[in-house]
């Protein structure tokens, strides 16, 4: 192992626990990441021994202390994400946020209303826009699949002259792989429409995102990169920036309010700061920034070598299991950090099996995700439903998968 993935490993305090006479064998970090050790300590510094409103909301020194770290962790997330400067970052909960505020907040007019979203979009992009379109606002197209990944020619012939926004899954949280965001992004483009990339499962093994290949917003979710939860950055380019209208509005994201004639008028600051509103989770902030610094000292070049190395392991260990499916190619799996199998046996019950790897290894406890996986556009156009995903970080050995792929062989002989 490379001897900068082993340190980062020893990282995360999550793999040394007990859990009833039972190690963790994580193959579920597609859903949520284990934490780092440094981001919880800076957001514990933060909580604890500062404590104070950021947000230029106060004029003493602790405030201007906390305000100081949030700038200094909006200027990280920017270089991580490849905005070309920390005003194109809107600080959110994660993509579900930044989707939301994404389709709330995007200019539609009546000519251009429409959305053309890949199969393999998340519920937490998927149904922001679909609640727009089922409110009649907008007109929402799904480009079709083509072998489990994006069928880019698909794709293009959906977007037209009233197309205002593509939105692309960047790393597919069901069938993995990558998609083509450079040529999604010239196809939108092409045709005077944005692009949303969602780096969701991207961001935490490859680095940065969409930005740098040309998409006009991106997005990505801090947990799943071992940073406290709720926290995430939302890029967009200035020129789309300045076109969108603030969603939700508050303390922080006003310029003036002015009276007249009995009424109240107000207006609100550009930029990212009127997209911000009331107070921002700044301990967050700062267990993100401490977590991105981290696994950049890592390298994502060696965290990107060691995840492909094992799903190739995964994959070859894979190979022999008669009873399951492994979805996609191989080619394409090696690219993201997930494999996803289906079962072929009708005895084979999903939740069952989940609650067979609580125990099926001898001192081990082994986390999958089973299900839909929230990506039920996949799923519909795919005709896959209860399937079952083992999902890599920087912290997993080729062990991991080996004690996955002999619990899954104990557990096909028992089902038949
Ligand atoms: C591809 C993808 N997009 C979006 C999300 C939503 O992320 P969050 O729940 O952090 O907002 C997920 C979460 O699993 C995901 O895998």
């Amino acid at each position: 192992m490379n001897p900068k993935i082993a340190a980062l490993r020893k990282e995360f305090p999550a793999l040394d626990e007990d859990f009833g006479g039972r190690r963790l064998v994580y193959l579920d970090s597609a859903c949520t990441v284990l934490k780092l050790r440094c981001a919880a300590d800076a957001q514990r510094r933060h909580m604890l021994l500062l404590g104070g409103c950021g947000g230029k909301r106060s004029m003493h020194s602790l405030a201007s202390a906390m305000e100081e770290d949030f700038l200094a962790a909006r200027a990280r997330v920017a270089g991580f994400m490849g905005a070309s400067s920390p005003e194109e970052v809107i600080f959110c909960s994660g993509v579900t946020d930044a989707a939301n505020l994404l389709a709330n907040s995007f200019p539609f007019t009546p000519r251009r209303n429409e959305v053309v979203l890949s199969p393999l979009e998340h519920n937490a992009v998927f149904l922001p826009f679909e609640r727009l379109a089922a409110a009649g606002r907008i007109k929402l197209r799904v480009a079709p699949l083509d072998g489990l990944r994006v069928d880019l020619p698909g794709l293009a012939r959906l977007i037209g002259p009233r197309t205002a926004l593509v939105c692309l899954n960047h790393a597919s949280n069901i069938f993995g792989g990558v998609s083509d965001v450079a040529a999604a992004a010239r196809l939108a483009h092409d045709a005077g429409a944005y692009l949303f990339c969602d780096d969701a499962q991207y961001a935490p093994t490859h680095g940065g995102g969409g930005a740098a290949l040309g998409a006009d917003a991106a997005a990505f979710s801090g947990h799943k990169l071992g940073a406290p939860f709720f926290t995430g950055g939302l890029y967009v380019r200035r020129a789309l920036l300045e076109r969108l209208r603030p969603w939700r509005v508050g303390g922080g994201t006003v310029e003036r309010v002015t009276a007249a004639g009995g009424r109240y008028t107000a207006s609100y600051l550009g930029g990212y700061q009127g997209f911000e509103a009331g107070v921002q989770n700044y301990s967050g902030a700062a267990g993100l920034s401490a977590a991105i610094a981290r696994l950049q000292r890592a390298g994502f070049a060696a965290i990107r070598e060691h995840v492909s190395g094992l799903v190739a392991g995964a994959l070859d260990g894979l190979e022999g299991v008669k009873g399951v499916r492994v979805l996609g190619r191989r080619e394409d799996l090696l690219q993201g950090s997930l494999i996803t199998l289906a079962p072929l046996k009708k005895k084979f019950s999903v939740p069952d099996f989940t609650l067979y790897l609580n125990s099926a290894a001898k001192g081990r406890m082994i986390a999958v995700r089973t299900g839909r996986h929230c990506a039920d556009l996949a799923c519909l156009n795919s005709g896959y439903s209860e399937t079952v995903r083992l999902s890599f970080f920087a912290y997993n050995t080729p062990a991991d998968a080996a004690c996955f792929t002999a619990a899954l062989r104990k557990y096909l002989d028992l089902v038949g």
